[in-house]
């Protein structure tokens, strides 16, 4: 008591006379607290005090994180009555109110209650929150009129008995805290969600809470940091997100430039802010983007979708898409009550709630009845899904920003009502499907099968008629499955692009490894910006890349689209690429010559593929040993395919403006006049083969005998009659020499000169495969790299280095 008496005296002694910083907590009736002065939490996390937001010349009073190196303000007073000069004085008046004034008089702030009090102080609590308060209770805190961030125990809702709102509202920029457009809170018509608004428009909607989340974002759920809580009772609805763990710092800010609400956390490590998540995050996550009617699907295209019993309203449609914006309309007129029926769309996020009715005592079986009973009721699910199910939730109208999720603990299950005649078809077409599988069966394996089959059939039926059927198997057959990930989740499996994920830098864009929260495994290409392309354009490209399949092509799983950012993603090849073998002393042992063998001839069939057997008659156009990944069996897998093509910039068939390729791989007519074809990419193979045998690069190839590249190397020792000093010395002493000489042999042949001599892959194929005699290969195109490529073209260079070789993308001049 003693102690704290002095202190208090020192306290006041030092605030009189000082204007530096001092490590209180509070202030009393007779302190104020001045420019230059700072208050301090008591564990020192936060600070009070008067700054200067971005540019700006104007004072404001807040609070900010104590210890960081850069100020990053959490909360604002006088946002909307900047000070202009020194003279701000926070002071505490007997009465409790709380007033920032300046020249002495004019107040620019308050804070005040009815309450009656005796010896309020003013105190900066270690959670960020300035509270006023007496011996007994908190009378005011910041907490109550939050500004743009979002701190661990502020709640966020509605008092439902004196209708007091708690929202948060961004700044309108880097300068100025005034409350901006942008506002986020919690919403409650009948059921609550969270709400992203610009003005009255919506942005993003959270989905309904249903107990255990949020229906439209769940991904929170096993994060390691932070807790959820959300009260929805009689008196009160709101949310609140505590932490996990005391040492860690997260907070949710809004941001008025980007429309977005963001997490952050801070990584004491680095003393700075990680992008946790963001919201929206991806293309369904905003706001009705399929218009009324339709569900969103990341993994689709187009992504939205009419729900089942309702068609596109192409009245609507706007000229420039291919997706529905303006929605989707019932197929035809309900016929009411007579056989309407419900079908389940399960993991969905609940509709907008405008139009919804809600009661927390019902159960599934009451509601469905209900609804069922309404003709203008469309739709019903659970308002809370755990504990098996409770509470009902119905739509009348529309049904606006649904979107689908993917795994299995996301969204919830959804009963829309359908036309009986859509439930009368999915009847017919079983029993019809029935009927002709039951004839073909009843001819090969006579009547006693076909009795059986019609009464699993019939089961099957009755089942059906339940009116349960799941609706997403119908589009299972359309188009290959292509998930987009949203972009939130690749920064979090990439670790917000570390560079500690960076597996390499290729000519299109930096490739990064990241692990999706379903624990896969992926690699990231993330595009460089300057491919200019267009959405649909983008998802069309890559729509034609992901039909490439084979299993010497790695496997692109999807993509990611945000902003103008585009990225592919694709699955991780644990063994890298195969140059980080065969060109390194220690691990190039673990590539035996049978291994390497059945390499070539996978890296050859995959290029066959592309160039033969695809659709689409893909030109690599970058092929090297960079490019060959290895799968756990160390099975070759090309990457980059299609890439030229799709991302490589204006091109005709035969003739590029845009060169893209790797010194010492482009075939001679390519690189001098950027004439590409298949057989540039078997030269690009030849010099591959080369290198696999001789563990060398063409590239840097210098020899005594005054080789000044690989393949001139080989070359000269073929006509010498003494091919095989060109293989690696390791694997001739285990392996089988007429194979590799075989090989030296085939891939001269692919080298030669003049394309049209060179063989195409169809042949390669064969002549690996075969002991077939050979052609004789003509003299090979050597290229002379010494002069410094394209240089009088290097002011629209964009050239990417991809260790020791550079990947080129030059733009001829014309
Ligand atoms: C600065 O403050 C003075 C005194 O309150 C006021 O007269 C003046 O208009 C202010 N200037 C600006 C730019 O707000
Ligand atoms: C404010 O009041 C103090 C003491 O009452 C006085 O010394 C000071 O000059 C005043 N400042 C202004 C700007 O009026
Ligand atoms: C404080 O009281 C004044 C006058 O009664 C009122 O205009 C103002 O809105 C009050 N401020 C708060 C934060 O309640
Ligand atoms: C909002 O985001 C933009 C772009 O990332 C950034 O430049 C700006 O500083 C942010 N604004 C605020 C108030 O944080
Ligand atoms: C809390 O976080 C700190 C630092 O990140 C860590 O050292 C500590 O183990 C964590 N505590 C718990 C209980 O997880
Ligand atoms: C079509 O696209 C142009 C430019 O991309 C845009 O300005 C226009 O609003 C679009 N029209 C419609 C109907 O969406
Ligand atoms: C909600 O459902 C319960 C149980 O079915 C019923 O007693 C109650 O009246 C309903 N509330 C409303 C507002 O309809
Ligand atoms: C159907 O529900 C709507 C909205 O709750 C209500 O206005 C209407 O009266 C109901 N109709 C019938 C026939 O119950």
């Amino acid at each position: 008591m003693e102690t704290g008496f002095f202190f208090y005296i020192v306290c006041c002694f030092l605030i009189f006379f000082s204007k530096a910083s001092i490590a209180i907590d509070t202030i009393s009736v007779s302190e104020s607290l001045t420019d230059g002065m700072t208050l301090v939490s008591n564990d020192g996390s936060f600070a009070l005090g008067f700054f200067f937001p971005g540019s700006s010349k104007s004072r404001y009073l807040g609070i900010w994180y104590h210890n960081h190196p850069m100020q990053t303000v959490v909360w604002v007073a006088n946002r909307i009555t900047p000070i202009n000069d020194s003279t701000g004085v926070l002071k505490i008046q007997s009465s409790g109110k709380l007033v920032l004034q300046v020249q002495n008089t004019t107040a620019v702030w308050s804070a005040n209650w009815t309450a009656t009090v005796e010896n309020p102080v003013l105190q900066l609590l270690d959670s960020g929150n300035l509270v006023v308060r007496d011996e007994k209770r908190y009378l005011w805190q910041s907490f109550d009129y939050p500004s743009d961030t979002i701190l661990p125990g502020m709640k966020i809702g509605v008092d439902l008995r004196t209708g007091f709102q708690i929202r948060v509202s961004a700044w309108k920029n880097w300068d100025d805290p005034s409350p901006a457009d942008i506002t986020y809170g919690v919403e409650l018509v009948e059921g609550p969600e969270m709400v992203l608004r610009k003005g009255s428009e919506k942005l993003y909607r959270s989905g309904l809470w249903i107990g255990n989340g949020f229906s439209g974002s769940q991904d929170y759920r096993s994060n390691p940091f932070f807790v959820i809580n959300f009260v929805w009772n009689k008196n009160e609805v709101y949310y609140t997100f505590l932490l996990k763990n005391e040492s860690v710092t997260s907070r949710l800010v809004l941001n008025q430039t980007e429309g977005v609400r963001k997490r952050y956390t801070w990584n004491p490590e680095t003393q700075t802010w990680n992008l946790f998540s963001m919201r929206p995050s991806d293309y369904c996550d905003t706001y009705g983007v399929c218009g009324p009617n339709a569900n969103c699907e990341n993994n689709k295209f187009p992504f939205c979708q009419c729900l089942t019993g309702f068609t596109p309203d192409w009245s609507k449609r706007s000229s420039n898409s291919s997706e529905y914006p303006g929605g989707c309309i019932r197929s035809e007129l309900q016929n009411c009550m007579r056989g309407d029926g419900f079908i389940r769309i399960r993991r969905v996020k609940t509709p907008d709630t405008t139009n919804l009715w809600a009661n927390k005592t019902m159960n599934l079986k009451e509601c469905r009845a209900r609804c069922w009973r309404n003709c203008s009721c469309l739709a019903y699910t659970n308002l809370d899904v755990t504990k098996g199910g409770s509470g009902c939730a119905m739509w009348f109208g529309d049904l606006i920003d649904i979107r689908q999720f993917q795994s299995e603990s996301d969204g919830m299950d959804l009963y829309i009502r359908v036309p009986a005649s859509e439930i009368e078809l999915k009847k017919r077409a079983n029993v019809k499907l029935a009927i002709i599988l039951a004839t073909v069966i009843a001819a090969l394996l006579g009547i006693l099968l076909v009795v059986c089959y019609i009464c699993r059939s019939k089961k099957k039926l009755k089942a059906e008629s339940e009116g349960n059927n799941v609706n997403d198997k119908e589009s299972e057959d359309e188009d290959l499955e292509l998930a987009i990930f949203g972009f939130a989740a690749i920064t979090k499996a990439t670790n917000n692009f570390s560079f500690r994920n960076k597996l390499g830098q290729g000519g299109f864009g930096p490739v990064y490894k990241g692990k999706l929260a379903n624990g896969q495994e992926i690699a990231v290409k993330r595009l460089s910006k300057s491919s200019g392309q267009g959405l649909n354009e983008f998802k069309n490209e890559v729509k034609l890349i992901a039909k490439l399949q084979h299993r010497n092509l790695v496997k692109l799983l999807g993509c990611c689209i945000y902003g103008d950012e585009r990225m592919l993603v694709y699955e991780y090849m644990p063994n890298r690429s195969l140059d980080s073998f065969i060109f390194d002393q220690t691990k190039r042992e673990v590539l035996t010559w049978s291994t390497r063998f059945q390499i070539i001839c996978g890296i050859a069939r995959g290029l066959l593929y592309l160039h033969q057997d695809s659709r689409l008659r893909i030109i690599h156009r970058d092929l090297k040993v960079g490019n060959v990944l290895l799968d756990r069996e160390m099975n070759p897998k090309i990457s980059d395919f299609g890439m030229a093509r799709s991302f490589g910039g204006d091109q005709t068939e035969a003739n590029t403006r845009r060169i893209v390729g790797t010194y010492g791989y482009m075939a001679p007519e390519y690189a001098t006049d950027g004439l590409f074809s298949i057989k540039s990419d078997v030269f690009s193979f030849g010099i591959l083969l080369l290198e696999v045998i001789s563990g060398r690069k063409n590239r840097g190839f210098y020899h005594a005998n005054g080789s000044g590249n690989l393949i001139e190397h080989a070359w000269r020792l073929w006509t010498e009659g003494n091919s095989s000093d060109v293989v690696d010395d390791f694997l001739v002493e285990n392996g089988d020499l007429p194979e590799m000489l075989r090989c030296i042999h085939i891939s001269l042949l692919c080298v030669q000169q003049h394309p049209e001599e060179r063989p195409d892959m169809s042949s390669v194929v064969l002549m690996l495969g075969s002991r077939n005699e050979l052609p004789s290969p003509q003299q090979p195109g050597f290229l002379v790299y010494n002069r410094p490529f394209g240089a009088d073209s290097s002011s629209g260079n964009d050239k990417s280095s991809s260790r020791n070789e550079i990947s080129l993308s030059i733009l001829e001049a014309r």
